[in-house]
């Protein structure tokens, strides 16, 4: 990239267009409305403590999750957009029970998955959260959407990213050729090009879980964080613990810097806490397309079949090798 050469979305879409059509027509239009739906919750991140945003929306969603006001807002704005634009046949979201079918979109091609806000927890205390989305092809245009449409494994995505509300806000995005980052410009309002083609090191020396579970995940993850601890100069062990409990802010700082996140099973929660279809496939799509790996502890998290829109998996997602450690210690 050329020094001062500002290359927005819209533009880096455009010109994608040229080198993947499949990028034409609903698809490209589907990603103005996720920009869209980027900068309009931007807008209401920035200053939630000025405007009636915080807390509790006083009701639980389909997991049993509190709802948090920006949540239920997060998921009206995008479902608004999908619904006007029509370009996608029906909407999945952490915060619905079940599928949104969008009024305009019968005939649409696309399935949009959406964790509007995910990490709202930290909403209230002022630390980084995220929007994440996921784009599959429904099956076949000629017969009506089913749940086989939706339910899809993660590697029948067409594309898949994430937002993340942090210092500054950032789209990163991959649609099966790279992954590349961009910066909102707040003066101009745009998303532009500041980290193209994003690849993960190889090895990292940050881990990233909640350690306070450690006790009750399985033996093979206990070991491997012990050894994580351990000192080994030329390995750079001890490795560092980040975790501020939102993945999105979890995932993006190890993708850039090299680390390993891991959410395994729990006696609590056997499988796990992450969403298949809204948190792990696209998450493990956007890791392998910068030379990374995700992984449920035994098979490819994209090679999982899905069974249930609200399914949960354990992942254990990040650098290559890190993810092969912990794997070879699960035995
Ligand atoms: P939520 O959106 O309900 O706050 O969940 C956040 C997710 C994910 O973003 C984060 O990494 C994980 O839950 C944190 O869970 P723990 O609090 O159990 O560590």
């Amino acid at each position: 990239m050329k020094k001062n050469n500002i290359i927005t979305l819209n533009q880096f879409i455009s010109d994608q267009q040229n080198q993947f059509p499949f990028v034409k027509g609903s698809l490209s239009k589907i990603f103005r409305d996720i920009q869209l739906a980027a900068k309009m919750i931007n807008r209401d991140v920035r200053k939630a403590g000025l405007i009636d945003v915080l807390g509790n929306f006083g009701e639980t969603n389909i997991q049993g999750e509190e709802q948090k006001k920006l949540d239920v807002i997060s998921n009206d704005v995008f479902l608004k957009l999908m619904d006007f634009g029509g370009d996608c046949v029906c909407v999945v979201s952490e915060e619905n029970d079940d599928i949104h079918w969008c009024p305009n979109g019968a005939d649409a091609k696309y399935i949009l998955a959406i964790d509007p806000l995910d990490g709202s927890s930290n909403i209230d205390v002022n630390a980084s959260i995220g929007s994440i989305f996921s784009i599959y092809k429904r099956l076949s245009p000629d017969k009506p959407v089913s749940k086989e449409d939706i339910l899809q494994k993660g590697t029948a995505q067409v594309a898949a990213g994430y937002v993340i509300y942090g210092t500054a806000t950032m789209l990163v995005y991959t649609t099966g050729n790279g992954v590349n980052g961009f910066t909102l410009d707040d003066s101009i309002q745009e998303f532009c090009l500041s980290h193209p083609d994003i690849k993960t090191p190889e090895t990292g020396t940050i881990f990233s879980l909640n350690e306070g579970n450690l006790n009750e995940f399985p033996q093979g993850v206990i070991d491997y964080i012990a050894w994580c601890k351990e000192s080994n100069k030329e390995e750079q062990r001890p490795y560092s613990a980040r975790y501020i409990g939102s993945l999105i802010a979890d995932f993006h700082r190890n993708l850039l810097k090299g680390g390993i996140y891991l959410y395994p099973s729990t006696a609590k929660a056997p499988n796990g806490k992450l969403r298949l279809l809204y948190e792990c496939n696209p998450m493990a799509f956007l890791v392998e397309q910068a030379g990374g790996k995700a992984t449920n502890g035994s098979i490819r998290i994209m090679e999982i079949e899905p069974t249930d829109l609200h399914q949960r998996s354990p992942i254990i997602i990040g650098s290559n090798n890190m993810v092969n450690k912990v794997i070879e210690m699960l035995g």
